[in-house]
């Protein structure tokens, strides 16, 4: 277990197994852009969601391991996949700073949305089967009916920057067709991949139905707990994220600018 000392100058470790937690850079930037980020994308090794438990839970100690390295003063688990199942180990390999899962924020966010107390959630095949969703929203409030749905085919849609290629839509309409019975009011976008498909998954569900982003829940749970720990960065400087990946950086590079709208900025590439 790693022990430093963490000041309001140190970083804020965030990582994914591939692209999809830069959307929670993004919310975190938006919000408290004096921070300094590290961010590990696991690009060797995604997708996490079709894999055993045990093998994510050991990319997670991976994960985190990395991030230590730069001794961040906490770390943002940015993938439900890793949240749901493996977010003691992440705990576990950090020692004593502040760890914040993306499910939790997703699950408060949307126990707090529903009006008719329907929920559908989709994500990955490991999340979806892990019931995690569903165990924290019930845990908020018993009554809420959650239909969730594993939509394995949307991450290498993401990763390819497929946000509104035909065949994305056709998948699309073949994986959510299974909520127009559930008459849902409320759809929690449960992996951070989806959110680059947010217009098409909307479109698709059609209006009517609120769309969950645990981004931003989870870069305001962030700034609370680093106010509350004294830990927020004084500088007015803006920073820019210092980026890691564990193969292809340029791939990285491409789908950088489309998620973010922004040029990428220098990226490593880093041993696992
Ligand atoms: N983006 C991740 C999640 O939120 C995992 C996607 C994957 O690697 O399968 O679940």
């Amino acid at each position: 277990m790693h022990q430093h000392k963490t000041t309001p100058e140190s970083p804020i470790g965030i990582f994914d197994s591939g692209v999809g937690g830069l959307t929670v850079v993004r919310a975190i930037q938006s919000i408290l852009p004096s921070e300094r980020i590290i961010y590990f994308g696991d690009t060797a090794r995604v997708p996490y969601g079709s894999k055993s438990q045990v093998t994510i839970r050991k990319y997670a100690q991976d994960d985190t391991s990395i991030l230590m390295r730069y001794q961040p003063k906490m770390i943002i688990v940015a993938c439900n996949t890793v949240s749901a199942l493996a977010l003691d180990v992440v705990r576990k390999t950090s020692g004593s700073i502040p760890v914040i899962g993306v499910l939790e924020a997703g699950a408060e966010l949307a126990a707090g949305m529903t009006a008719i107390k329907r929920i559908g959630v989709i994500g990955t095949q490991a999340t979806v089967c892990s019931n995690a969703y569903a165990c924290a929203i019930n845990d908020l409030d018993p009554d809420i009916e959650v239909y969730s749905k594993a939509c394995p085919l949307f991450v290498p849609l993401a990763e390819e920057g497929f946000v509104d290629h035909p065949a994305a839509q056709l998948i699309a309409g073949e994986y959510l067709a299974d909520f127009d019975e559930r008459h849902i009011d409320t759809l929690v976008l449960g992996c951070t991949h989806y959110p680059i498909l947010r217009r098409m998954i909307e479109n698709t569900v059609g209006p009517g139905i609120a769309i969950i982003d645990s981004a931003e829940a989870v870069a305001r749970r962030a700034k609370e707990t680093l106010l509350e720990r004294s830990l927020l960065n004084p500088s007015t400087a803006t920073e820019t994220p210092h980026l890691l990946v564990s193969d292809l950086p340029q791939k990285f590079s491409t789908l950088y600018r489309l998620f973010m709208g922004a040029d990428m900025p220098d990226v490593e590439l880093t041993d696992i």
